[in-house]
C-alpha cells in the first residue's frame, strides 16, 4: 500500500537537522537524545513520565492556521518516530554558557533554586513553555521584563517535576519572579536584591526576560515537510496513516502475517504497562483526521480519541459556548477542572482522552476519565475493522478487551436534556472526587468519583428533591469506573434527608468494594460514603444551590455566627489547593571574614539549569562500550542453582553475565570494604535477601541488559535451608544480631531504677514502631570503567565515597592501588544512599571491563534501585517511662530492635545517633538495649539523618504520650523537660561545648514570636470549636543533633595567570561544598594582602575528585565535609601564603603596591612552589558537637479524605557563623522536606519476603510542590562565635530533617481534635488520645483514625440530636 507518507523521519533538535531512515520504532526521544546527540540537560530520572527530569519543549507546525504549536512533553515516554517534522528544545537550547543564558538559568541560579541540580534542567524547560505558551494569549502586554504569564500558572508549571534536594520554594520563587502579576516583595531571598530596595530597583536587578529571547527558533525546513512519515525495515514497520481508509486497509494488509501491531497516540501509557513491548508494527492514530475533531453543537460535545487531555481541557473550558445549557457549561468546566489534575503538565500535553480511556477498558488502569465520563453518560465511537458503532461508554468498559483492530474514535458527552415542561427550578449539580497522596502533583487516586443529580425545591416543605441522580466511581480496584445503581435507584424521587442520606451513605459503603489484594481497600470503601455525604449533605444543609457549584459553599452560615478573622473562615469544601506557596527568609551575612558569609551564588547553578553540568552518564561512552545491570534474588533465602536468557536475547547484543566466579585470580568477591565489616559483591551460591546480586548481565545498550535482566530465569532451590529471618523478632529467636564495638555505642545516663522511684506515674513497655524510606536520589546508581594501559583501569561514579571505591576495585581484581583511578564530579543526590551500594555498582563495572578488555557502564533503572536500596532502618521500641505529676520525667528506659538487614553497613552508627537525637530531653535517667538484627533483608544503610531521625520521634512520640497520660498541654511538657545546661552537660558529656554555645533557650524563646505562636496556638482552638469536618493542630518542637567531624585532605594549586584550583576530600552532592570550599580559599589566600584578592572568589575552581591525585579522601557524610573541606583548603592555602608572603613584601616594598597577578608570575619566575596539600585533622575537643534548632508547624486534616495540609512552618536554626547562608538556607529547607517525606508522605510497602512493592514514580510519593508547607518561614540563628568550629561554622545538611517531626506532632495534634469530635457524637467518656500516629502518617491512615464510618457516625448523630 502507497502511503501519502514521507519515508524519512525529519526534526530539529535545538535548531540542528536530523533526518533519519530507520530507526526502531520503540525508541524512545530520551534515548535517542542521550545517544545520539550532545543533548545532556534531558535526564533519565524514573522513566515513566513521573519525575519531570526528561521534559523537552516540542514545537509543531500547524500549516491549517499557520502557527506554531508549543507543548512540553516526557521525553522518556515519547517515541523518536513520532516527532517527525518537530522541533526538540531542550535547557541548553534555550540558553547556554556559550550563547549566554536564559533568564530563567539565571534566576534559578540567582534565587539559589539548585542542590545537586539533577532535576533543574527539567524544571527550566517546564518553566519555559509555560512562558511561552503565555505570550500567545491576548492578555494584555506586561511590563518590561516580565511576561504575561501570572504567578499562579508559573508555580503551576513545575508542579509535576521531582526535586529531592530542594524543597521546591526557591524554585517556585523563580518561576513566579516572571509573572507580572507577583508582588516582588513576596519573592524570597536572592542574590539579585537587598533587603529594603526599593521595587523598582528590586525589579531593575533581575535579568530581563524578553519574550524573544531564545536561541532557537522553529527551524524554516520543518515547515516544508511532508507532517507524516512511515518507516521500515525488515524487522520494523511506523505507519502514520492520514484517513481510516488508509487504517482499515493496514489493518486489512497485516492481519494475514499475524504481525504484532500496536496503535500509539502519544505511548505515555507505557509509563505504566512496562513490559508492553515487542511490535511489529508501530500505527501512529494522530494523522488520522476523524480522531483529532471536537465538535460542538446542540446534541454535545464530541472529541476525538486522539485529542490530548490538556487540549480537551482547554475546549471544555471555553467560555464562548453561549448556546449551551447554563448546566451544561457548568458540567464541561467540571470536567475539566477534574481532567487538570490528571498527571502533571508535560504528560496532559500529550496524553490523549482516547488511550487513556482504552487503557481502562483493555487494561483496567484506574483512570479518572472513565468516571467522570460515565457520570455524565458519554458515548463512545468505535470503529471494528470497517464497521462502525456508538456505544455507551458503560457498554464500552463492559465489553471484553478492544481487538487490535479496533480503534476508539472519539467521545461525546451529550447534552442536557431539559424539557421545557419540566419544572423550571430544577436544576443540575455535577462534582467530581478525587482523594490522592498528592492532590496536584502527579499521584493516581485511592478512588475517584462523579456525581451528577438533578435536584428541585420540595413543593411541599423545605428540602431539596432528588430527582435522579448518576453516581459512578472509579480507580478503587475494580475493573473499571461503575455506576452505584442500586443507590442511585434509591435516592431517585427521595426529598433529602440525614436519614436518607444515612442509607445511601450505607449502601455505597457495601457497594463500593475493592477487589481483593487491593490496598487500603476499607479506606477507599469509607472515601466513597465521604463524598457522597459531601455532595448530598450540603444539599439538606440548604435549600439554594449557587450556580450549581458546591465547592467552597457548604456550611458558610456556620461561620458567619463567629466573630472570627477572613483567614480563619476555612471551612474549605474547595479540594484543589490553590498553590502559590510563600515563605520568609531571615538571615544575617558574616561580614568579618569576607567572602566567607556571603550568600554567594551556588557554583555551576547557571551550568546545572542549561543542563551543561556533566553527571556520570553524561560522559560520553567511549568506543566499544558496553552496559551492564544486575539480575537480583527475589527469594529472601535460596540456592541458587542457575540463571537462564531468553536465548533471542543471547543472539542480539547480550555479551556476558558476570558473577561471583569471574573474580579474577587474586581478587576477592567484595562488594565493599569499609570500617565495619565486608559484603560480597555477588552471591556464592546462595542468596540471602531479595535484591541480592546475583549476577551483572552485560549488553550492547542500556535498554536490552534491562531487557534481559528481566527476562532472566533463576532457578532456586530451598532444599536444607532454614526459613529466612524477616522480623525481628525472629532475629532476636534466633540469636542473629550483629555484635557492635562498645566504644562505637552510646553511654546511658544516670540510674533508671532510681528515676522510676521518683516517678509518680510509669508507663510501661508501651511500644512503636518505624518503617523504613527510600532515597530517592534523583540519579540512580551509575557508573562507567575504563580500562587502561598496563592492569589499570579508571571509573568514573557516582559516589559519596571515591575512596572505598578506589580500594574495592583493587580488592576486587586483585591489583595493586596505583593501578586504579576514580573520578567524581557531581553526584546526583546521594542522601547516604550513594555509600556502600555506590562501592558495589562501580566495582561491577570494573569487574566486567576487566574481563571483557571493553569499557562498562551502568545506569540502573529505578526499579531495581529501588528493590536493592536498603533504605532507611525500620524498627521496633518498647519504652517504659517514669514521670511526675507536672509532666517532668525522671526516668527512660528503652528496648530497640534495629532491622538491619543482611550486613552491616553503617548500621553500627545507628544506636549512637538515635541515642544522641533522643537525649534532646532531660530523661532524669535513661539506660537502653539496641539490637542490631540481622535479617534477610537488603542491609539497611545511612539515609539523611540515620537513626537521628528515629530517635527524636521516639522522644516526641513519648512526650506525647506523658502529655496524654496526664491530661497535659504537650508543650508545657516539652518546656519543662528541656534541658538546663548542667542536665546537658550530663547527658552529651563534652560535645555541648560551653555554656554559651546551648543556644536551645534563646531558639526556643524566639521562635514564638517569628511563628506567632501563641495567638496562633488560639485561633487553632477557634477553628477547631466552629469546624466540623477540618481539624487543625499546631505543634512546636525542639531537635538537637550531635555531628562528628573526620579528617578531610585538601589541596590547592595557584597558575600562573592567578587563576587557582582547589581539591578536596568532600564531594559535591549538591549540598554547596564546592561554593564554601571556594569562598574560604578565596579568604585564605586574601591573607596576602596584596592588590586584587577583592576578586579572588572568580578566579578559584573547586574540581572534581580524582583518588589518584588526592588520597584519603574518606567519606562526604554526616554534615561535616564541607566544614572539614574547607578547613583542609584553608590549611594549603596558608602553606601557600606563607610561601608568598615574603616575595609580595620584597616586591611591595620595591614596586609599592603589587597586584595578584604580579605576584604569581614573579613567584613563577622564582619558582616558588605554588601548590600545596594538607591533611586537616580535627581535635579531639571541636571535633563533636551539637546543632539545634526548633520549628512549629500547623496542620489541617480533612477529616472526610484523611488528607493533610501543612498550612505553615517556622523554623529557627542555629548554624553558627554560617559558611555560607544561602546555601544553608537551601539545605535546611530541603532536609526539612525530606524529613517531611518520611513523617507524611513515603509509604514504604513490602511484600513477606521484603520485596518493596514500591518501585517508581506511580507509588513511591516524594513530597511535590503542592504538599510542602503553604507558608515556610526559615530564620538561620548566627550564633556566637565558637573558637573550636572551623570559622565558627556549624552543620546544616541533616539536622533540620528532624524538625520535620513537628509536622507529624501537629498532626497528630489535629487528629486527636478529630478523635474528640467523634467520641462527642456517640456520647463515649473523655477522649480517646492515647492513640499513636504511624509514621508515615498517610491520608489512609489519618481516615482510620479520624472514623472511617465517620460521616455514618456524624448522619447518626445528626438524626439523633434532631
Ligand atoms: C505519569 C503519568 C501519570 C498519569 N496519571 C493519571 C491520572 O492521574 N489519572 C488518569 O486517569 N490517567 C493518568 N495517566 C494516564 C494517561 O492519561 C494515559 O497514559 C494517556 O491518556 C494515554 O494516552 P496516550 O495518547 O499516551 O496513549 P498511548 O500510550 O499511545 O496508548 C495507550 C493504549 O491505548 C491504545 N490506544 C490509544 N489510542 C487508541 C485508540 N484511539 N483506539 C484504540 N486503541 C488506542 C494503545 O494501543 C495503547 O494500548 C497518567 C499517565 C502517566 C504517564
Ligand atoms: S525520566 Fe521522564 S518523567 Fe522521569
Ligand atoms: S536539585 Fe532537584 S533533585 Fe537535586
Amino acid at each position: 500500500m502507497e502511503l501519502k507518507t514521507s519515508r524519512s523521519l525529519v526534526f530539529g533538535v535545538n535548531g540542528e537537522k536530523f533526518e533519519l531512515s530507520y530507526v526502531d520504532p520503540s525508541t524512545t526521544l530520551l534515548q535517542f537524545l542521550r545517544t545520539h546527540t550532545n543533548v545532556k540537560s534531558v535526564k533519565l530520572g524514573c522513566g515513566e513520565g513521573g519525575c519531570g527530569a526528561c521534559v523537552v519543549l516540542i514545537s509543531k507546525y500547524d500549516p491549517v492556521h499557520d502557527r506554531v504549536e508549543d507543548f512540553t512533553a516526557s521525553s522518556c515516554l515519547t517515541l523518536l518516530c513520532s516527532i517527525h517534522g518537530c522541533s526538540i528544545t531542550t535547557s541548553e537550547g534555550i540558553g547556554n554558557s556559550k550563547d549566554g543564558f536564559h533568564p530563567i538559568h539565571e534566576r534559578i541560579a540567582g534565587f539559589h533554586a539548585t542542590q545537586c541540580g539533577f532535576c533543574t534542567p527539567g524544571m527550566c524547560v517546564s518553566l519555559y513553555g509555560t512562558l511561552v505558551n503565555a505570550e500567545k494569549t491576548n492578555r494584555p502586554e506586561p511590563p518590561s521584563g516580565f511576561s504575561k504569564v501570572k504567578a499562579s500558572e508559573a508555580e503551576m508549571a513545575i508542579a509535576g517535576n521531582l526535586c529531592r534536594c530542594t524543597g521546591y520554594r526557591p524554585i517556585a520563587d523563580a518561576c513566579k519572579s516572571f509573572a507580572a502579576d507577583v508582588d516582588i516583595e513576596d519573592l524570597g531571598f536572592n542574590s539579585f536584591w537587598r533587603k529594603g530596595e526599593s521595587k523598582d530597583l528590586k525589579l531593575s536587578r533581575l535579568p530581563q526576560y524578553d519574550k524573544n529571547h531564545s536561541n532557537v527558533r522553529f527551524p524554516l525546513f520543518l515547515k516544508e515537510i511532508n507532517p507524516f512519515v512511515s518507516l521500515a525495515s525488515e524487522e520494523h514497520y511506523w505507519y502514520s496513516p492520514t484517513s481510516l481508509k488508509e487504517l482499515q486497509t493496514l489493518f486489512a494488509l497485516n492481519q494475514a502475517n499475524e504481525a504484532r501491531i500496536k496503535l500509539v497516540v502519544s505511548n505515555t501509557g507505557i509509563g505504566y504497562y512496562k513490559d508492553d513491548e515487542g511490535y511489529d508494527m508501530y500505527i501512529d492514530l494522530r494523522g488520522v483526521s476523524e480522531l483529532s475533531i471536537i465538535r460542538k453543537d446542540q446534541t454535545g460535545i464530541e472529541i476525538g480519541a486522539a485529542v490530548t487531555i490538556s487540549k480537551a481541557i482547554e475546549e471544555l473550558k471555553e467560555d464562548s459556548r453561549s448556546d449551551f445549557h447554563s448546566d451544561y457549561t457548568m458540567i464541561l468546566e467540571k470536567i475539566a477542572d477534574h481532567m487538570n489534575k490528571i498527571a502533571s503538565g508535560f504528560v496532559r500535553n500529550t496524553a490523549s482522552v482516547g488511550g487513556n480511556l482504552v487503557m481502562a477498558q483493555k487494561h483496567h488502569f484506574p483512570s479518572d476519565i472513565a468516571t467522570i465520563l460515565l457520570a455524565v453518560d458519554s458515548m463512545v465511537h468505535i470503529m471494528t475493522g470497517t464497521q462502525f458503532e456508538w456505544l455507551t461508554l458503560k457498554e464500552f468498559l463492559e465489553r471484553p478487551p478492544l481487538r487490535f483492530d479496533s480503534v476508539l474514535l472519539g467521545i461525546k458527552v451529550p447534552s442536557l436534556e431539559v424539557s421545557e415542561s419540566e419544572e423550571p427550578r430544577s436544576r443540575f449539580l455535577l462534582e467530581t472526587y478525587r482523594a490522592s497522596p498528592r492532590p496536584l502533583g502527579n499521584a493516581l487516586p485511592y478512588l475517584n468519583a462523579a456525581f451528577l443529580a438533578k435536584v428541585s425545591p420540595c413543593k411541599d416543605s423545605v428540602g431539596t428533591v432528588i430527582d435522579t441522580c448518576r453516581l459512578s466511581f472509579g480507580a478503587y480496584g475494580t475493573k473499571h469506573a461503575m455506576r452505584a445503581k442500586n443507590v442511585e435507584e434509591f435516592l431517585a424521587g427521595k426529598l433529602l434527608s440525614a436519614s436518607i442520606l444515612y442509607d445511601a451513605v450505607n449502601l455505597i459503603t457495601a457497594t463500593v468494594v475493592p477487589k481483593d489484594n487491593t490496598s487500603h481497600a476499607a479506606y477507599r470503601s469509607s472515601l466513597a460514603a465521604g463524598f457522597i455525604f459531601q455532595f448530598f449533605n450540603s444539599l439538606i444543609d440548604r435549600s439554594r444551590i449557587t450556580n450549581g457549584y458546591l465547592n467552597g459553599h457548604a456550611n458558610l452560615s456556620s461561620v458567619k455566627d463567629f466573630g472570627l478573622a477572613e483567614n480563619q473562615k476555612q471551612v474549605h469544601y474547595d479540594k484543589t489547593p490553590a498553590l502559590l506557596s510563600s515563605g520568609k527568609q531571615v538571615l544575617e551575612e558574616g561580614t568579618e571574614c569576607q567572602p566567607i558569609g556571603e550568600p554567594v551564588i551556588k557554583s555551576g547553578a547557571a551550568l546545572q539549569a542549561s543542563g551543561e553540568a556533566v553527571f556520570v552518564d553524561d560522559i560520553p561512552s567511549p568506543k566499544n562500550c558496553l552496559h551492564g545491570t544486575y539480575i537480583y534474588s527475589s527469594k529472601p533465602l535460596a540456592r541458587v542453582k542457575s540463571i537462564k536468557l531468553s536465548p533471542e536475547l543471547q543472539l542480539n547484543g547480550v555479551r556476558d553475565i558476570i558473577s561471583s566466579k569471574d573474580i579474577p585470580d587474586g581478587g576477592q568477591n567484595s562488594g565493599s570494604k569499609i570500617v565495619f565489616g565486608q559484603e560480597p559483591l555477588f552471591a556464592e551460591e546462595i542468596a540471602r535477601c531479595v535484591g541480592d546480586r546475583l549476577a551483572f548481565v552485560v549488553a550492547d545498550t542500556q535498554k536490552l541488559a534491562d531487557m534481559a535482566a528481566n527476562s532472566a530465569i533463576v532457578d532456586y532451590s530451598l532444599e536444607n535451608l532454614e526459613p529466612p529471618i524477616l522480623t525481628v523478632e525472629d532475629a532476636v529467636k534466633r540469636s542473629s544480631i550483629f555484635q557492635v564495638s562498645p566504644f562505637l555505642l552510646p553511654t546511658q545516663v544516670s540510674d533508671v531504677s532510681k528515676g522510676m522511684a521518683k516517678a509518680d506515674h510509669k508507663i510501661l513497655s508501651s511500644e512503636l514502631k518505624l518503617g523504613s524510606q527510600y532515597y530517592f536520589y534523583m540519579e540512580t546508581q551509575t557508573a562507567l570503567a575504563v580500562p587502561d594501559e598496563d592492569n589499570c583501569i579508571v571509573v568514573y561514579t557516582s559516589s559519596q565515597s571515591p575512596e572505598s571505591v578506589h580500594s574495592n576495585v583493587a580488592r576486587c581484581l586483585g591489583i595493586p592501588q596505583n593501578n586504579v583511578r576514580v573520578i567524581t564530579r557531581r553526584v546526583g543526590g546521594g542522601f547516604g544512599g550513594k555509600f556502600v551500594r555506590s562501592i558495589a555498582c562501580a566495582t561491577s563495572c570494573a569487574l566486567a571491563a576487566h574481563k571483557l578488555r571493553r569499557p562498562v557502564r551502568m545506569y540502573l533503572n529505578r526499579k531495581t534501585d529501588m528493590i536493592m536500596a536498603g533504605g532507611r532502618h525500620p524498627m521496633k521500641i518498647t519504652y517504659s517511662v517514669g514521670f511526675k505529676n507536672d509532666g517532668k520525667i525522671t526516668a527512660l528506659n528503652l528496648e530497640i530492635l534495629v532491622n538491619a538487614g543482611i550486613y552491616l553497613d553503617v548500621s553500627p552508627i545507628i544506636p549512637r545517633n538515635m541515642i544522641g537525637a533522643l537525649k534532646k530531653y532531660d530523661w532524669g535517667a535513661l539506660s537502653f538495649d539496641i539490637k542490631l538484627c540481622r535479617t534477610n533483608h537488603p542491609s539497611r544503610a545511612a539515609m539523611r539523618a540515620p537513626g537521628d531521625v528515629q530517635g527524636t520521634y521516639i522522644a516526641e512520640a513519648i512526650i506525647e504520650k506523658v502529655a496524654t497520660t496526664l491530661a497535659m498541654d504537650v508543650d508545657s511538657v516539652r518546656s519543662i523537660n528541656l534541658h538546663t545546661y548542667t542536665s546537658l552537660k550530663e547527658f552529651y558529656g563534652g560535645s555541648c561545648g560551653e555554656p554559651h554555645e546551648y543556644t536551645m533557650p534563646l531558639i526556643w524563646s524566639k521562635l514564638n514570636d517569628f511563628a506567632d505562636y501563641e495567638v496562633r496556638v488560639e485561633m487553632v482552638k477557634e477553628f477547631n470549636r466552629i469546624n466540623t469536618w477540618k481539624k487543625r493542630g499546631i505543634s512546636k518542637v525542639p531537635v538537637m543533633y550531635e555531628v562528628t567531624q573526620r579528617p578531610t585532605p585538601g589541596k590547592v594549586s595557584i597558575f600562573s595567570d592567578g587563576s587557582v584550583v582547589a581539591e578536596v576530600g568532600g564531594i559535591e552532592l549538591g549540598q554547596g561544598l564546592w561554593t564554601k570550599v571556594k569562598q574560604m580559599v578565596a579568604f585564605a589566600l586574601g591573607a596576602v594582602q596584596c592588590d586584587g584578592i577583592d576578586g579572588l572568589l572568580d578566579k578559584v575552581r573547586v574540581i572534581q575528585s580524582d583518588t589518584v591525585s588526592l588520597i584519603q579522601g574518606g567519606i562526604t557524610a554526616g554534615s561535616t565535609t564541607s566544614e572539614s573541606s574547607c578547613a583542609a583548603a584553608r590549611l594549603s592555602c596558608d602553606i601557600l601564603v606563607e610561601r608568598l608572603k615574603p616575595l609580595k613584601e620584597k616586591l611591595q616594598k620595591e614596586m609599592g603596591s603589587v597586584n595578584w597577578e604580579t605576584l604569581i608570575l614573579q613567584a613563577y619566575a622564582q619558582s616558588v612552589n605554588l601548590s600545596a596539600s594538607s591533611f586537616y585533622v580535627p581535635n579531639s575537643i571541636s571535633s563533636r558537637y551539637i546543632n539545634y534548632g526548633a520549628a512549629v508547624s500547623e496542620v489541617e486534616i480533612d477529616l472526610v479524605t484523611g488528607e493533610t495540609r501543612c498550612l505553615r512552618t517556622d523554623i529557627i536554626y542555629d548554624c553558627g557563623q554560617s559558611l555560607n547562608p544561602a546555601v544553608d538556607l537551601g539545605q535546611i529547607e530541603g532536609s526539612f522536606i525530606q524529613g517531611l517525606g518520611f513523617f507524611m508522605l513515603e509509604e514504604y510497602e513490602t511484600n513477606l519476603d521484603g520485596l518493596v512493592l514500591v518501585d517508581g514514580t506511580w507509588n513511591y510519593k516524594i513530597p511535590t510542590l503542592d504538599t510542602v508547607p503553604q507558608k515556610f518561614n526559615v530564620q538561620i540563628l548566627n550564633s556566637e562565635h565558637y573558637q573550636q568550629r572551623v570559622l565558627s561554622s556549624k552543620a546544616s545538611g541533616e539536622p533540620p530533617l528532624l524538625l520535620a517531626v513537628s509536622v507529624h506532632c501537629a498532626t497528630r495534634a489535629a487528629a486527636k481534635e478529630a478523635k474528640k469530635q467523634l467520641l462527642s457524637w456517640t456520647n463515649l467518656d473523655g477522649p480517646d488520645s492515647t492513640f499513636q500516629l504511624e509514621v508515615p502518617a498517610t491520608m489512609p491512615v489519618l481516615k482510620e483514625l479520624c472514623g472511617l464510618d465517620i460521616v455514618q457516625t456524624y448522619l447518626k448523630w445528626k438524626m439523633a440530636t434532631k
